[in-house]
């Protein structure tokens, strides 16, 4: 690559991103209703960090704001939490209180110049639509979801541009109690979740379609989880297992989205497991009208699958049933949760995406997660910096492969509570000065990521290192 070249356009989205539950604390406040994410949260409580205070950024905005203002940011990607709006999911009348937290978050963002990227649904639905009605295992919560989604559009569209349906459905399919589902018996379980998956699909239909007759000059699309599958050799078996564990972990679901139909190897899939999903007339019409102005990706690693079950001695391997298996990459550092240090399988994942889709692709999450120390006011997370080069980098290099990129946004841009472990399990660009059973006051410090990303930024990606 030339090196000279400018790659990056003058607006592109240089972003950080959040979630709802894992930032904002004040789970009970100001008249928010219950979801899956708290209940999720209060079954771990006793082994780690909840999300009652979580970093404290419900009372903590302008300080935030403030903060991204001078990191430089060019846009936040955030949620916004259901059961703030409508706490029980579908009431008659808005929460004000709620409403008014994130008019006061987006009003501090545009006055920052900071473009708002906005996610609808980031793994918390409303717990009173599964007492009610069963939740997303009925096609009720899809006309709750879209009623949900315009109030948004019509209330906040006037200063959001930006918008994402649904945060990985895919992920959320492989944990039940992100959609609160309870059923334990498995072959029951298989045909209830396929079932809320389908149901997922027509509501962020929906969404997107709602989004287009109210906002005709904003953009939305889905965020999928996509980590990039390799296969542990190149007998056939293994790279046949490795595109079965792709497609239908990553790969459907965009299918879906893009082209409005489930593709006959997973239909075939939901055969064998008796779990095709029941569908009504005129849904069809709905799933290929809806077509995403970009793709959202959540990217972060790769994996390496194998055919067939693990030999009984190897430890580091995890089974995903008589199939295949997935193992640890000896070219590769891991995460001590073990997730990998992978950069040039970025570059390969974003010219697949664009080379099966060709549509513009915003990367909403990427990042590094590690137990960061602060010592004297200052974090050094050396090894965050280098993931934040060695990616955009390889970002540099995909989009003069052809790629069309709109923005990359880090995860996260202050450390969170991970979605599964804990608050020590650190992302962020900032610091949050709390202990896993001990909120403290939540102090925010700029670790040296913070000044890192400040300068990319700054030369727009056209510079990487500096002085
Ligand atoms: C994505 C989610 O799965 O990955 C985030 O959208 C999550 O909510 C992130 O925090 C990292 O995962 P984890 O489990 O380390 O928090």
């Amino acid at each position: 690559m030339n090196a000279n070249k400018k790659i990056f356009p003058s607006d592109f989205l240089w972003g950080a991103a959040t979630s709802a539950f894992q930032v904002e604390g004040g789970y009970k406040e100001e008249g928010k209703g219950e979801n899956t994410a708290d209940t999720r949260c209060a079954m771990k409580k006793r082994t780690q960090a909840d999300n009652s205070i979580a970093a404290d950024h419900y009372h903590k905005v302008s300080e935030d704001v403030a903060l991204m203002k001078e990191l430089g940011l060019k846009a936040y990607r955030f949620s916004i939490c259901w059961s703030r709006i409508y706490p029980n999911g579908n009431d008659e009348q808005e929460n004000e209180k709620g409403v008014a937290f994130y008019d006061h978050l987006i009003d501090e963002l545009v006055k920052a110049k900071i473009v708002p990227i906005v996610t609808l649904l980031h793994f918390d639905i409303p717990t009173q639509l599964l007492s009610e009605y069963d939740g997303f295992a009925s096609r009720r919560a899809i006309d709750d979801f879209d009623r949900y989604a315009r109030f948004c559009f019509n209330h906040y569209g006037d200063r959001v541009n930006y918008w994402l349906t649904i945060n990985e459905q895919n992920v959320m399919m492989s944990i039940k109690e992100m959609v609160g589902e309870t059923e334990t018996d498995p072959v029951k379980l298989v045909k209830r979740m396929q079932q809320i998956n389908y149901h997922l699909f027509m509501a962020n239909a929906k969404a997107i379609l709602s989004c287009h007759e109210l906002l005709p000059n904003a953009l939305i699309g889905p965020a999928v989880s996509y980590p990039t599958i390799y296969p542990a050799s190149c007998d056939p078996k293994d790279m046949f297992a490795a595109k079965t564990a792709q497609d239908i972990m990553a790969f459907s679901y965009m299918n879906i989205y893009v082209y409005g139909e489930y593709p006959a190897y997973y239909t075939n899939y939901l055969k064998v497991q008796n779990a095709l999903p029941k569908t009504l007339e005129g849904d069809e019409l709905i799933l290929k009208g809806a077509k995403p102005d970009y793709l959202g990706l959540n990217w972060y690693c790769t994996n390496v699958v194998k055919a067939g079950k693990p030999e009984s001695e190897d430890k580091e391997s995890r089974s995903m049933g008589d199939l295949l298996h997935v193992i640890k990459n000896p070219n590769l550092d891991y995460t001590d949760w073990g997730w990998s240090y992978d950069p040039i399988g970025f570059r390969i994942a974003l010219r697949e995406c664009w080379d099966r889709y060709h549509l513009p692709m915003m990367i909403t999450e990427n990042g590094w997660s590690s137990v960061d120390v602060l010592e004297n006011g200052q974090v050094h997370d050396q090894k965050r910096i280098d993931y934040l080069h060695d990616h955009i980098e390889q970002m540099r290099h995909a989009i003069d492969d052809g790629v069309e990129m709109i923005g990359y946004n880090t995860w996260s841009y202050i450390d969170l509570l991970s979605s599964s472990d804990g608050f020590n399990k650190r992302y962020g660009l900032v610091y949050v000065d709390r202990e896993e059973f001990d909120a403290k006051e939540c102090k925010r410090y700029k670790k040296d990521s913070f000044y890192y990303y400040q300068k990319v930024i700054h030369a727009n990606g056209e510079k990487l290192t500096f002085e």
